[in-house]
């Protein structure tokens, strides 16, 4: 199943990931969060990352996205080696992908329109300012936000689950072609996280999203993912189809589905 990713440019065809991490290994110190990760994302599919807390899953989207640089082994995203491309390389490649952060970050000094807007103000300078405010009420009303209520409020006048969606609405604004979204859901209750879902869906149908999720809920995952990938102590134990992954014989994965603290999952703390 693995291609070679291993030429410093590659042309990704239909039947070609659009990302592939190869022989990943990230070091912090004396901690080996990631000893040997490696993983595809097909074209156009959906790929929900599982995995314990403090794992090393926000770590892998942080090299997908070139903020970290791997101890070892690299990330190649449409063709681009983004392990050691230059900066000028990384951002062309980081407009053509949306990163909705875990804590959903935003800028605080700035009001939740200009968070939105901020890509678009930033890659789009022929887009008048009236073009991006539709851009802007559209993305906020899709994630189910009250667009008008909640445009001109700062980033702290939202509730947790408020600022999620505003910072999807940022991650989608360039409808890029990837998205990763860390933890999408979490702080969410169930209706909300079922529209999130479903707008993850629609824009893998309806633009050919290539997307990445880490996510803890594992309704919402089986309901997103064409595949499921579980990372444990620094290695994808398990990679699969949705409908494969969900019967699976693999014991760490069965006790991950069942969230059992017996099996072969041992807790040292
Ligand atoms: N910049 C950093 N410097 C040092 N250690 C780091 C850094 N970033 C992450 N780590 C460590 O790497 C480990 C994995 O962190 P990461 O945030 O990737 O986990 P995670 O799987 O996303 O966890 P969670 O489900 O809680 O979000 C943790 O032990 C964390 O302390
Ligand atoms: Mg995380």
């Amino acid at each position: 199943m693995f291609i070679d990713a291993t030429k410093e440019k590659m042309v990704f065809d239909e039947k070609h990931p659009l990302i592939a991490i190869k022989h990943l290994q990230k070091v912090f110190g004396t901690k080996e969060v990631l000893k040997d990760v490696n993983l595809i994302f097909p074209k156009g599919s959906t790929t929900v990352i599982l995995g314990l807390s403090g794992g090393g899953k926000s770590t892998i989207i942080k090299h997908i996205v070139g903020l970290m640089k791997p101890t070892k082994g690299k990330v190649v995203v449409d063709g681009v080696n983004v392990s050691t491309c230059s900066e000028l390389d990384l951002r062309e490649v980081r407009k053509n992908i949306g990163y909705l952060f875990q804590d959903g970050a935003m800028f605080d000094s700035m009001n939740i329109f200009d968070n939105v807007a901020f890509p678009l103000r930033e890659h789009r300078k022929d887009m008048s300012e009236k073009e991006v405010e539709e851009k802007v009420m559209k993305m906020l009303t899709m994630t189910g936000l009250d667009a008008k209520r909640v445009a001109l409020l700062a980033p702290n006048e939202l509730s947790g689950g408020m600022r999620k969606r505003a910072g999807l609405a940022r991650a989608i604004i360039m409808e890029p072609k990837i998205i990763l979204y860390d933890e999408p859901t979490s702080g969410l209750d169930p209706i909300t996280s079922d529209l999130i879902t479903q707008l993850i869906l629609k824009l893998q149908k309806e633009l050919g999203v290539t997307s990445v999720v880490i996510t803890h809920d594992m309704k919402e995952s089986f309901k997103c993912a064409d595949y499921l990938a579980f990372l444990f102590e620094g290695e994808i134990i398990e990679w699969a189809d949705n409908e494969t992954f969900n019967n699976t014989k693999n014991p760490h994965v069965i006790q991950l589905l069942s969230g059992s603290g017996v099996g072969p999952i041992q807790f040292n703390e």
